[in-house]
């Protein structure tokens, strides 16, 4: 399944192997983070790419524009097939990132902006960012058109914002995101979060799926359930279930 990705939050590069041996031919993508990206670096993307899996890239880059574009063409480089920058590293540090994907003769990969931060509020965005005449709910809208005007491909968002963006920013506007639980699982620290079914059902394109299939005792029944219940969330978008 293309659109579950999981999201590799493990320490060595052993405990990844193992997942994605397990999860085997039922998950084509997977998010290296902070956690195994600092650990195990650039070798966790080429055994991933080595397995012919996708790579969702998530350090959320946020930098002047000159050293966001050599990242990006690091990235490149590895591989990688998804990546994420800060939309508060302003627009001309996603332009540039964009026009090096664009110069790129192949391995393009997608960009995605992260809006605000799921675990940040009003108080950070007036005492902090200093706007004092958008919601939270307004800010992200707004730095998601900004995403788009960049000429990134979509954003990272809470799937209560998805069908918002969507509105906003085209349905061609690509949407990941995470804070995804089966229904009657335990929410963990994410207070945010709706079942696969219904991140599907608002619009999104792509899931980051983490804990409920890491902790789960039987991690391929956990995908499998959450890949049934994505294909007959998408089968009713069609109409056809
Ligand atoms: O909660 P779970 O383990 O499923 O999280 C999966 C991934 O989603 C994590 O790697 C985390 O970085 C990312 N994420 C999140 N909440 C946000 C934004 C991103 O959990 N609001």
């Amino acid at each position: 399944m293309e659109r579950l990705i999981v999201a590799l939050d493990v320490n060595t590069l052993d405990d990844a192997r193992k997942i994605v041996e397990e999860l085997d031919e039922l998950v084509d993508f997977y998010k290296v983070g902070f956690q195994l990206f600092i650990r195990e670096g650039k070798d966790a993307v080429k055994f991933l790419k080595e397995q012919g899996k996708k790579v969702f890239l998530d350090l959320k880059f946020h930098d002047i524009p000159n050293t966001i574009g050599n990242a990006v063409r690091a990235c490149m480089e590895l591989g990688v097939d998804m990546l994420t920058l800060h939309s508060l590293g302003g627009f001309e540090m996603m332009e540039v990132a964009q026009k090096s994907v664009w110069e790129a003769q192949e391995n393009k990969p997608l960009l995605l902006g992260v809006t605000i931060l799921t675990s940040l509020d009003e108080a950070f965005l007036h005492d902090v960012v200093g706007v004092n005449d958008r919601t939270l709910e307004e800010e992200v809208l707004h730095l998601a058109r900004l995403v788009k005007s960049a000429g990134l491909d979509g954003v990272v968002a809470s799937p209560l914002e998805v069908k918002k963006i969507k509105e906003t920013c085209g349905e061609d506007f690509v949407v990941v995101t995470p804070g995804i639980r089966p229904k009657g699982y335990d929410t963990h620290d994410q207070e945010r979060v709706r079942t696969p079914e219904e991140a599907i059902l608002a619009g999104a394109d792509y899931l980051v799926v983490g804990r409920p299939i890491l902790y789960a005792e039987d991690r391929r029944g956990m995908a499998e359930r959450i890949i049934r219940e994505m294909e007959e969330a998408r089968a009713k978008l069609r109409g056809t279930f």
